[in-house]
């Protein structure tokens, strides 16, 4: 039995946000005392439980870092609106399922949620779920072989109270925005945590506010940290306001730099955010020290590819399992013969280029400007020439390329859009192009399922589902799709 902090004792989450941010917090009422058994994860990954009424519908409890199976004591507040949240008091008897975690902060932060399971288990429910959403046999899950030390880029947020108390990390599960500090996060490699206590040790000399969102007063925003795995380049970036009032002394910026770089070489730039009231926020970038940008690699059964990741790049958060990614998805693809392939919501076109060696064309389609230049410049840097991209939404430029001369249909279509799945213009083009094959990547099982029943009922069938855990301790998935005329 693993017993938690009493409340009162100052042991509960709130007590890394100060006296004045937790008055803010939605919770005004006495709180009242509940044994209860988890039955199920919510669509967020925590447990559910329910308070039974004998006169009206059970009361839904969501409880942070729980899992089916536990019985537990939680303090809830009577008054809060649904779905109510419970605070973990004790866990009166652990499901089977459930594990000691490595990270000391695993009952407080919002980052990993799944912890204190098993992995086996979380590979398991991973597994099912994608399966429930297409109610369909699929392919084993293909597993992280190191489920911790994984994330190549990090955001740490800086917090600050009335009273001056600084915070910097990750934010409280359930308590969001409030920020807790973090002294080691088990999903990055350590050098992160040590970047991230020299960075705090620095802002607690520095005499430089915490950024305030609700009053834009204030500097600091956010610290990204971020790593070339397969070369071990490093990056870090100050993200902080574009308020002139609130600019960082010169002096300030040098000694940040300077304590970056006590853990080693590093890139180091400065990002500034400049809000305009009505129009969209602008962003600045300053290089203050290092390489003014790093290189990742993908080592695929294909070949190594190389890409330059500046401050905003987009890459896949998990380098080696990006890798199993592309080889499982590009194995499923591998008897079609120079295929023209259209490489939808391609992002810095990494799936493409991967793509490009079985390709007679490579057509990468993104809405990202940025995303779209480093694409150009990765296909130079890989030597790829028969690949071209296009800036724009999917829908609209699959209805311009259709009205080009040298419009080439696609055989394979490889589709991997945000969590919202695929707009209705972008599968009414699907439709009209009709490819040979669509090779649909999604971190949503439920909107990628809902897309492909559109597409089944077009003349497609469902040939493979193959899903891959990329963040082992949260209950994200990937999955993969592939389909068929
Ligand atoms: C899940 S990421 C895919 C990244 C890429 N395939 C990879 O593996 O690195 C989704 C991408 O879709 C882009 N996007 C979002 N909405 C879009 C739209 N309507 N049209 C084109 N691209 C879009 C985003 O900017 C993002 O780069």
């Amino acid at each position: 039995m693993t017993i938690f902090p009493k409340p009162g004792i100052l042991q509960s989450p709130l007590q890394f946000i100060s006296p004045s941010l937790y008055n803010l917090l939605p919770m005004t009422q006495e709180p009242e005392t509940v044994e209860l058994s988890i039955q199920e994860f919510s669509s967020r990954g925590y447990g559910v439980a329910y308070i039974e009424r004998p006169t009206a519908k059970p009361v839904e409890v969501e409880v942070a870092h729980t899992l089916p199976g536990d019985r537990i004591l939680i303090e809830m507040r009577r008054k809060m609106r649904p779905p109510k949240k419970g605070r973990l008091l004790e866990v009166l008897t652990a499901s089977q399922d459930r594990v000691e975690t490595r990270c000391s902060h695993a009952r407080v932060c919002g980052g990993c949620c799944w912890q204190q399971m098993d992995y086996a288990a979380q590979l398991r429910i991973k597994e099912k779920r994608v399966s429930d959403s297409f109610k369909s046999a699929v392919s084993p899950i293909i597993p992280c072989d190191s489920p911790f030390e994984y994330r190549n880029k990090m955001e740490f947020s800086f917090s600050e109270n009335r009273a001056g108390a600084k915070y910097l990390g990750l934010m409280i599960a359930q308590a969001e925005p409030y920020v807790f500090n973090v002294d080691k996060c088990h999903l990055c490699k350590p050098w992160f945590s040590e970047v991230l206590n020299e960075v705090r040790s620095w802002w607690e000399q520095s005499g430089i506010q915490a950024y305030n969102p609700p009053h834009d007063t204030g500097t600091l925003r956010y610290l990204t940290l971020r790593e070339a795995v397969r070369t071990g380049q490093k990056m870090a970036v100050l993200n902080i306001s574009g308020r002139a009032e609130f600019a960082p002394p010169k002096a300030q910026i040098e000694a940040f730099v300077q304590a970056v770089q006590k853990t080693g070489p590093i890139s180091v730039f400065l990002r500034i955010h400049q809000a305009n009231k009505g129009r969209p926020t602008q962003f600045f970038e300053m290089h203050l020290a290092g390489p003014d940008h790093i290189v990742e690699e993908l080592h695929l059964e294909r070949g190594t590819l190389k890409f330059k990741i500046s401050p905003i790049s987009f890459f896949q958060p998990n380098t080696l399992q990006a890798e199993k990614l592309y080889n499982a998805a590009l194995s499923l693809i591998a008897s079609y013969q120079n295929p023209v392939i259209y490489d939808l919501y391609c992002g810095t076109g990494t799936l493409g280029m991967a793509a490009a060696s079985q390709a007679s064309q490579v057509i990468g389609i993104e809405l990202s400007p940025e995303a779209v230049l480093d694409a150009e410049v990765n296909a130079a840097r890989n030597n790829i020439s028969n690949i071209s991209f296009r800036q724009g939404d999917v829908g609209q430029v699959l209805t311009q390329l259709q009205g080009e001369s040298n419009f080439r249909r696609p055989d394979i279509a490889i589709v991997d859009p945000p969590r919202a799945g695929l707009d209705p213009l972008a599968l009414h083009h699907l439709k009209i192009l009709k490819p040979k094959a669509i090779l649909y990547i999604s971190c949503n099982p439920l909107t990628q399922a809902a897309n492909i029943e559109n597409l089944l009922a077009s003349g497609y069938r469902l040939k493979a589902l193959q899903p891959v855990d990329q963040f082992p301790h949260t209950y994200h998935i990937e999955n993969i799709a592939l389909l068929e005329r």
